[in-house]
């Protein structure tokens, strides 16, 4: 699947990233929600595909406006792998962890991958508008005011998650900010991107799933 998703050194990789995988159905706490199986380890190596692919266009992008030549191939040659796939998994993996166990997949992948630091999306643009839009709302967005508190993280974590997935689900006590989460990020989406957010609530237990999502009928084979 590396090798299909456009990594080079994907033997190298897969050595690692299965160790991985085997120490943190071990090591981490156990959760109703957690899943280390080949369905997570296959949502990982896609999304470093996507990671790769994103690096290699603004490789592009920077050497077309300092008017250099561009060779697609050069550029995916010369990107740090290893540093893409721990972006991956910390993408993926940390928005699942409970508090305790993220220092756990720090010091779990320093072991795995040691010396190697990974570059962290800042997404400076999406805090920008996430900031203004608690101010709006009368929100606390951060003590600093500048990089945002640990529920700003977690937008951002919504976010990131949002682009691999069809759907998600938001888990945590009660009053801990999950609904103002969605909801700061539908608003911010909105003004960064210029496209209306709009959002349904339904309630699952007042409709049948048929209802929900439709169902197939057995003589026409017609959704
Ligand atoms: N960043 C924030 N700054 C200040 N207040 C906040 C912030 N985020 C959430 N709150 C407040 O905390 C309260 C609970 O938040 P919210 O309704 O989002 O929790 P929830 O996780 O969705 O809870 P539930 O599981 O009960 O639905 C709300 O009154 C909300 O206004
Ligand atoms: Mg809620």
């Amino acid at each position: 699947m590396l090798y299909s998703q456009g990594f080079r050194t994907a033997e190298k990789l897969a050595s690692k990233v299965v160790p991985l995988f085997k120490l943190c159905s071990e090591q981490l706490s156990s959760q109703s929600h957690y899943e280390f199986g080949l369905r997570a380890l296959k949502y990982v190596l896609v999304s470093a595909g996507f990671v790769k692919r994103d690096r290699i266009q603004e490789v592009k992008r920077i050497k077309r406006e300092n008017g250099e030549e561009v060779n697609e191939a050069a550029i995916a040659e010369s990107l740090p792998e290893q540093e893409i796939l721990i972006q991956s998994i910390m993408e993926t993996m940390l928005p699942k962890l409970v508090a305790e166990d993220i220092p756990l997949l720090h010091s779990l992948l320093s072991d795995v991958f040691p010396n190697i630091c990974f570059r962290q999306e800042k997404m400076e643009s999406l805090r920008k508008e996430i900031k203004e839009v608690c101010k709006e709302m009368f929100l606390v967005y951060g003590e600093d005011g500048e990089t945002g508190s640990a529920w700003v993280d977690k937008v951002i974590q919504l976010y990131q998650v949002s682009l691999i997935n069809h759907g998600l689900m938001m888990v945590g006590p009660s009053g801990s900010g999950k609904s103002m989460a969605w909801k700061v990020l539908l608003k911010a989406l909105e003004r960064l991107e210029g496209i209306e957010g709009v959002s349904y609530i339904i309630d699952p237990k007042a409709v049948t799933k048929e209802q929900l999502y439709g169902t197939l009928d057995p003589n026409t084979r017609e959704w």
